[in-house]
């Protein structure tokens, strides 16, 4: 039987075999991520030329040391394929992201790539999103407003404990009740005057390679296929 971490590396691997020479790829946050930038690297040190843009610090860190040449975002407007983790992940190829607290950054890369592809274990996989905490990144200027807002509308709001982004904001973990209309909460997330972002993805994945017990499923936006 696999573990989660075999889990996590397969369906990493299988991402990675999306990447051919030339592409600029966007790298991901988190434990399954790092599993893709370590298969990335061991295929550039077999001769695949790419770059690369990150999401968060760790991340650059981690590539670097692999050997993964990385280009400032800031330069960047196009990026030709993110592989990403995952905190939930549904067959409508919704996603919540940013347990790891880079879902500004994760987001911003993920509207800038042709494709985004989430890579997880199947305890990630879920019938509809919702059930996971949903983050939110705050300036902390706003942050008593913010708090203040989302628990008017039943967020259930706790300010993450001693952490800061890699922006040096602030994140806000919600809970809501039910989350029958993501879109809609979505809309009203983004609205609110000092959140930056959050972790809603309804149209930045385009599939979704999970691993359970070893195999690796792949699912697409419009329908899944193995
Ligand atoms: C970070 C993220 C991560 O991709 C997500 O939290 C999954 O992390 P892990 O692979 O460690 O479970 O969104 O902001």
């Amino acid at each position: 039987m696999a573990s989660i971490d075999d889990d996590k590396k397969a369906a990493a691997i299988a991402a990675v075999a999306e990447v051919q020479d030339g592409m600029l790829v966007g790298l991901g946050t988190g434990s399954t991520a790092a599993f893709a930038i370590q298969a990335l690297g061991d295929r550039v040190a077999q001769g695949l030329q790419i770059r690369a843009v990150v999401t968060s610090e760790a991340s650059g860190k981690l590539a670097r040391e692999l050997g993964i040449e990385i280009l400032d975002f800031a330069t960047i407007a196009h990026v030709d394929l993110t592989i990403d983790g995952a905190d939930e992940i549904d067959s409508r190829c919704f996603a919540i992201k940013g347990a790891g607290g880079a879902m500004l950054r994760e987001k911003i890369v993920a509207a800038a790539s042709a494709r985004m592809v989430v890579i997880a274990d199947s305890s990630k996989r879920v019938d509809r999103i919702g059930a996971a905490k949903l983050p939110v990144e705050v300036l902390p200027f706003a942050i008593a407003y913010v708090m203040h807002v989302l628990t008017d509308m039943a967020a259930a709001p706790k300010i993450r404990d001693n952490y800061r982004t890699d922006q040096g904001n602030l994140v806000i973990d919600c809970h809501f009740a039910t989350l029958d209309d993501p879109r809609a909460t979505a809309a009203t997330l983004a609205a609110i005057p000092g959140i930056l972002g959050h972790g809603l993805f309804l149209d930045e994945v385009d599939a979704a390679y999970i691993a359970t017990d070893g195999v690796v499923t792949r699912l697409e936006r419009m329908g899944a296929s193995d």
